[in-house]
């Protein structure tokens, strides 16, 4: 039988059993997967070599140090340096990142060519190089400095709050950050927003399954809006795919998982 797990801390909140369980009943397949809350960095290899897993996702706070742990990387994940899915293959860890194709699968029906991030943290790293691979341009705004630099670095245009512009059009507008999760926060001032929203056509907020201030104002705006739900499930289906080196289609994949939403 293959293992595979899920590592974070917290995790008990953690779909991720759910979606790959239900795909690998759906399949038919010799596999189980579970969630494991690990404390440490360190604990990462340490337990992944422990339980014989053949592949693992890794969630907050430990996408870096998967990274770091992994002996090749491959593809993405070598530019936003966090990987949130390992392989075992001839006894090495392969990294990769399904955190940005599943965003971009999640907005492939959005016809873009500007788009806006708010906030500068891990999956907005994650999210400026999958639209910045497709050719999508881009600037990314966060309410203080520091975490901003990475993204200057990397030859991003990136802005304070107070530096954007809001007569530019973009038509798409991202809140990465986690204002609205545990409260009622807009990322960014209300007026702002309301000038960017009068020039967009869609808003995506990360977070899932809860009506954010900013997606509350985009609907009243009348954009088209996107939850973070789309990102969860197909960064899950295409982990999947890494897991069982591409021998299911995504479609039957993302049926399966689906199923487990309900
Ligand atoms: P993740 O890895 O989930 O992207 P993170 O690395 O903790 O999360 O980053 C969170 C981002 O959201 C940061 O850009 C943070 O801004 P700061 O760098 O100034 O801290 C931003 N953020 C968090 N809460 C916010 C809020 N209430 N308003 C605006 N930005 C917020």
């Amino acid at each position: 039988m293959k293992l595979f797990c899920v590592f974070g801390n917290p995790i008990k909140h953690s779909i991720s059993p759910k979606l790959h369980n239900s795909a690998i009943l759906g399949l038919n397949l010799n596999a189980m997967y579970f969630k494991k809350k690990i404390q440490d960095k360190d604990d990462l290899k340490k337990t992944f070599l422990e339980y014989c897993l053949s592949g693992a996702n890794i969630t907050v706070p430990f996408k870096e140090d998967a990274f770091k742990i992994c002996d090749e990387i491959k593809g993405i994940a070598n530019d936003i340096k966090a990987v949130n899915t390992i392989v075992l293959k001839d006894k090495k860890l392969i990294g990769y990142n399904t955190d940005a194709n599943g965003f971009f699968k999640s907005i492939n029906d959005f016809d873009i060519k500007n788009a806006l991030i708010l906030g500068a943290g891990g999956s907005s790293k994650a999210i400026s190089f999958i639209l910045k691979n497709n050719n999508i341009n881009l600037d990314i705004t966060n309410r203080s400095k520091e975490k901003l630099n990475f993204f200057t670095q990397h030859n991003f245009s990136t802005l304070l709050h107070e530096q954007i512009d809001t007569n530019k059009k973009y038509d798409l507008i991202i809140n990465s950050t986690s204002a609205g999760l545990n409260d009622e926060n807009l990322p960014i001032k209300k007026e702002i927003l309301e000038k960017l929203f009068s020039n967009a056509k869609y808003a995506v907020d990360i977070i899932y399954n809860i009506n954010t201030p900013f997606l509350n104002l985009a609907k009243a705006k009348n954009l088209i809006t996107k939850d973070g739900k789309d990102m969860l499930l197909y960064q899950a289906v295409l982990a999947f795919n890494i897991f069982f080196d591409n021998q299911y289609d995504e479609t039957t994949i993302t049926k399966f998982m689906k199923k487990a939403f309900i």
